[in-house]
């Protein structure tokens, strides 16, 4: 078991995680953890793109109200205009790094010479995108100009298991963590003056996600026993289309087709979503979604249809080539047939709060990405401002680090990992009956429409699922799967303990017995040992 000392630790190799390292001074020594391999992370999946006002004909202003919109009167006006305003200058940065987006043959009004697409409550072009595949693009771009930096140190397969708080001074402050290398099953120490949480969601807390498998929200939970506040966890985003296939696993169909003129269809063949939004399907994710679910249950469906054959094929191959080789890989011909979708968990809106510089209620521990809160999307996150997201508070993340790095006290020797008191495991079965018990009661009555009832029956599962949870951590050698269920059972009951309080129904949280919004809307804020 080793010690390592860095300037720096970024937990997460996604946009987030990527944009801190690469933003770093040059003298500034970081290492960057993955818990698989560097790409594996929601980034690499992104298809859609990213949202900012990069078209004459468009505005500042109507980014921000589309935002708010969507947001269902809960995001904080200060992140959605720091946002957007900071974003044509991130895309420029993102293009500066070599980013390959889709390109237009010369448009007046567009300065960049790239397409925009369009998404759900967007009211103008502005999504930049390459084709279908933007994360492919952003996500290995970014690698590779990690990879040129001589003070980035990749670690993959490693897993972040807890902060390391010391005293100095009057201050409880981060400085490191514990790290369990997968491949070998040792568990090191990396000390840093500051440490970043940029580990992603936590869908995988759904049974049926459109997230890979590390997205368990290990970052929110860390940050969560670290003393550090979260917020809005009740707002957990259903994507209304993935693909509906057995040998398909959370296969996402972008909302971009919907954007290029896809229409939803009930399987008679029938178009719904006027019937539920003027926008039809372009209203935002929260309702689209919801309108799904209704029909599904009215007609005991197990899936819907979304269709974009009535578009000429070349149109459809060249905007959509990953979903089309995808999709014909399974047998079905998106140029003709419409293509069998089901909602499912997508984003974290909320999670551990932070300020415009990503500081959260810990001194020396920044969160940003999908595990930070900044208020930029309210009850409901508006599409492609995620990734945006990461840009904006990353670049401001680095610099902050790099300004006040040189005041920060360098980190005492920390307590070896302790395993000397525990054993391996001969019955592994808890773990897997557990996650799977605990993903199945979250989507069934954590879900798209919930009741107070359905929500206290979850809570009591919660409840006993941390006790027996909690044992077995106490007692048995690490593993990731323990660790990432240990993660996911915080998360549930970060969940539910807001869902429970947020008597109101509002963007994605929607309670049956309270169909209306309050008059005004306020952030459910969870505090580390209050109940
Ligand atoms: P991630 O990209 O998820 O990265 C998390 C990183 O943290 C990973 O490297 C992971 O290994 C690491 N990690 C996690 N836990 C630990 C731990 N304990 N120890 C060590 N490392 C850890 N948003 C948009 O704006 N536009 C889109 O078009 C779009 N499309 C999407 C399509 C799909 C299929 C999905 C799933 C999401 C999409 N989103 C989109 C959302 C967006 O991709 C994510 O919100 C965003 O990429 C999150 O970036 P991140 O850096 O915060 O986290
Ligand atoms: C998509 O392409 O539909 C995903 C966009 C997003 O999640 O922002």
């Amino acid at each position: 078991m080793a010690t390592f000392r860095y300037d720096v630790l970024i937990i997460g190799s996604g946009a987030a995680g990527l944009t801190v390292a690469l933003g770093l001074p040059d003298g500034v020594q970081a290492a960057l953890l993955s818990k698989g391999e560097l790409t594996h992370a929601s980034t690499y999946y992104a298809q859609g793109g990213v949202a900012a006002v990069l078209d004459s004909d468009d505005s500042l202003e109507s980014h921000v109200r589309d935002t708010h919109l969507a947001g269902g009167g809960l995001c904080h006006d200060d992140a959605v205009r720091y946002t957007v305003e900071n974003g044509p200058q991130a895309i420029r940065w993102l293009i500066d790094q070599g980013v390959d987006f889709t390109r237009l043959e010369g448009s007046e009004a567009n300065p960049l010479p790239y397409h925009l697409t369009r998404e759900g409550g967007h009211s103008h072009r502005r999504i930049i995108h390459a084709a279908d595949a933007t994360g492919v693009a952003i996500s290995s771009t970014l690698i590779d100009r990690v990879k040129e930096r001589d003070n980035v140190h990749l670690f993959e397969h490693r897993v972040a298991v807890d902060l390391i708080l010391q005293e100095h001074g009057n201050e409880r402050r981060c400085c490191g963590a514990y790290v369990h290398n997968i491949k070998t099953g040792e568990t090191d120490v990396i000390l840093a003056r500051s440490v970043v949480l940029a580990t992603g969601g936590a869908s995988k807390v759904y049974l049926y996600t459109s997230n890979p498998d590390v997205a368990t929200g290990d970052g929110i939970a860390m940050a969560w026993r670290a003393g550090c506040r979260v917020a809005n966890m009740e707002f957990m985003q259903f994507h209304p289309t993935c693909l509906y296939h057995p040998k398909a696993k959370s296969f996402l169909i972008t909302e971009a087709i919907r954007g290029e003129g896809g229409r939803l269809l009930l399987p008679n063949g029938e178009r719904f979503m006027p019937r539920f939004d003027e926008r039809a399907e372009l209203a935002p994710r929260d309702v689209v979604a919801r309108a799904i679910d209704h029909e599904m249950k009215r007609l005991g469906a197990d899936c819907l249809y979304l269709d974009i054959s009535h578009k000429p094929a070349d149109f459809i191959i060249e905007h959509f080539p990953t979903v089309y080789a995808k999709c014909l890989q399974l047998g079905l011909d998106i140029t003709r047939d419409p293509i069998p979708v089901v909602p499912a968990a997508h984003y974290t809106c909320g999670g551990v709060i932070i300020d415009r510089a990503g500081r959260t209620d810990v001194p020396g521990l920044y969160a940003l990405g999908e595990t930070g809160f900044t208020g930029l999307h309210g009850a409901n996150r508006m599409a492609s401002n995620s990734l945006l997201e990461c840009f904006v508070y990353g670049r401001a993340v680095a610099e902050h680090i790099g300004e006040h790095l040189q005041e920060l006290p360098e980190p005492r020797e920390a307590a070896p990992w302790d395993d000397s008191k525990v054993t391996d495991s001969d019955e592994d079965v808890v773990i897997s009956h557990n996650w799977d018990e605990l993903r199945r009661f979250m989507w069934d009555y954590v879900g798209i429409v919930r009741t107070t009832k359905r929500l206290e029956r979850a809570q009591h599962r919660v409840e006993m699922l941390k006790k027996e949870i909690t044992e077995y951590y106490s007692n048995y050698h690490i593993s990731n799967d323990l660790l990432e269920l240990r993660n996911l059972v915080v998360i549930a009951d970060l969940i539910i303990r807001s869902a429970l309080q947020r008597k109101e129904s509002r963007g994605l949280h929607f309670m049956r017995e309270f169909p209306d919004a309050d008059p005004v809307g306020k952030d459910s804020v969870l505090v580390p040992g209050q109940p």
